[in-house]
């Protein structure tokens, strides 16, 4: 994706909407890209996927998470190995080493996201605590879907609101609670058909910005068309104002879920799983593909694989001037949310002249 610089508009920016100004706290770019996240180093025990999430050295030995010639972060399952029976196909989860506070908003302009039959990838965010510290997701899709989904998952409480101003229509679920409906959480669908799968490396890919505000959470998609990209996240936005990137995909606003109360500092997470209980949910697998989800495609040709791999241009997470956004390392866990400035080791306090 090439895109012109527009460095005017940035610089012309006027704060005008009262806490919708984010400057740049952190970036995860080219060959430093990998340098701040936790390898997983574990099997998929969280959603019960037939993967071994490697640990940074295996990726960096086997290929599986490196900066590519263009500079940008692939992160993909292994397609050169024949799983044995009852195996795992290694993959990549990784998390970042900081959170990042309520008052923030992250970025993740993505040329290539991966897809396939039993493939299930998500770009998310989740708090040390879960389900109490809440988990936001801004990509998720299974399988050969073509349409993005996006949800929040929280404890019992939050709902997304009637009056979400947001521009898709696809609501699927509407109870934000981990304990209702399976857990399905709070979704919305992002209307264009190359928000995933083999439309979104067709189209060159696309960015979406999350805004996780105490007024709400936010979720933008633009495909990368220069004519769908704001002219502020062209070139390399050091501030966003959400003011100037028009209504929002998808938006839970705080009348029907505090956010304050429902989320904590959250970890940015890219992982990719196989089957598991979304992709691999029967009805679910059957509704884009043939055959056994495990059987015929996790122990079946390498070459499956082919297409399930992210490659990411850049991570970059925006705060808010004077607010604490990033907080270095990983909170402990978390009995009470009061006790949250308290534990924390080191806390990075931003403040930004506007
Ligand atoms: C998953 O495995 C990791 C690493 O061994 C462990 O720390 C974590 O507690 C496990 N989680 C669950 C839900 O079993
Ligand atoms: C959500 O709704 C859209 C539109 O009806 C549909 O295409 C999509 O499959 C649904 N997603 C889920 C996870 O049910
Ligand atoms: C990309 O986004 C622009 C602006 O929203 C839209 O006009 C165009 O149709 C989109 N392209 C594709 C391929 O969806
Ligand atoms: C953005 O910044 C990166 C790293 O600092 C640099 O390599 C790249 O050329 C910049 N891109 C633009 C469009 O300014
Ligand atoms: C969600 O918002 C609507 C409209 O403001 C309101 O009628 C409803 O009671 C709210 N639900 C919850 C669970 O807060
Ligand atoms: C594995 O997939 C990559 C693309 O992710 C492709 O370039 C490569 O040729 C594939 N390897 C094999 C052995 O097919």
């Amino acid at each position: 994706m090439v895109r012109p610089i527009l460095l005017s508009s940035v610089a012309l920016l006027a704060p005008a909407v009262v806490h919708a100004q984010y400057s740049q706290v952190k970036e995860y770019l080219g060959s430093s890209f990998f340098d701040d996240w936790n390898f997983y180093n574990n099997y998929d025990n969280l959603t019960s996927g037939n993967v071994f999430y490697v640990s940074s050295s295996t990726a960096g030995k086997d290929q599986l998470a490196y900066i590519n010639d263009a500079g940008n972060a692939i992160m993909r399952v292994d397609n050169t190995t024949k799983v044995a029976v009852g195996g795992n196909r290694n993959s990549v989860r990784i998390s970042t080493k900081d959170h990042f506070t309520v008052g923030s908003l992250w970025i993740t302009d993505m040329v290539h996201v991966p897809y396939g039959c039993s493939v299930w990838p998500a770009f998310w965010s989740s708090a040390v605590d879960w389900p109490s510290g809440g988990e936001i997701d801004t990509f998720e899709g299974v399988n050969q879907v073509t349409m993005n989904q996006m949800a929040l998952h929280t404890a019992n409480g939050c709902t997304h609101s009637p009056n979400a101003v947001q521009t898709s229509t696809l609501v699927n679920s509407t109870d934000c609670s981990t304990a209702a409906n399976g857990n399905q959480g709070c979704v919305v669908t992002t209307p264009t058909t190359s928000s995933y799968g083999a439309g979104f490396a067709a189209d060159g890919g696309g960015m979406f910005v999350t805004e996780f505000a105490s007024s709400g959470i936010s979720i933008w998609f633009f495909n990368a068309s220069r004519s769908s990209i704001p002219s502020v996240l062209q070139g390399n936005a050091s501030s966003v104002d959400t003011s100037s990137l028009g209504t929002p995909t998808a938006n839970w606003p705080s009348s029907n879920c505090t956010i304050a109360e429902f989320f904590q500092p959250q970890a940015l997470v890219f992982d990719i799983t196989l089957c598991g209980e979304f992709a691999g949910n029967g009805n679910v697998f059957s509704e884009t593909c043939t055959g056994v989800c495990y059987d015929d495609w996790v122990i079946g040709s390498p070459s499956n694989y082919d297409n399930a791999y992210f490659e990411v241009q850049y991570v970059r997470v925006y705060g808010q001037s004077g607010e604490l956004t990033v907080i270095s390392g990983a909170p402990r866990s978390l009995g009470a949310r009061t006790g949250l400035l308290l534990l924390v080791a080191t806390a990075v306090g931003i403040l930004f002249a506007l």
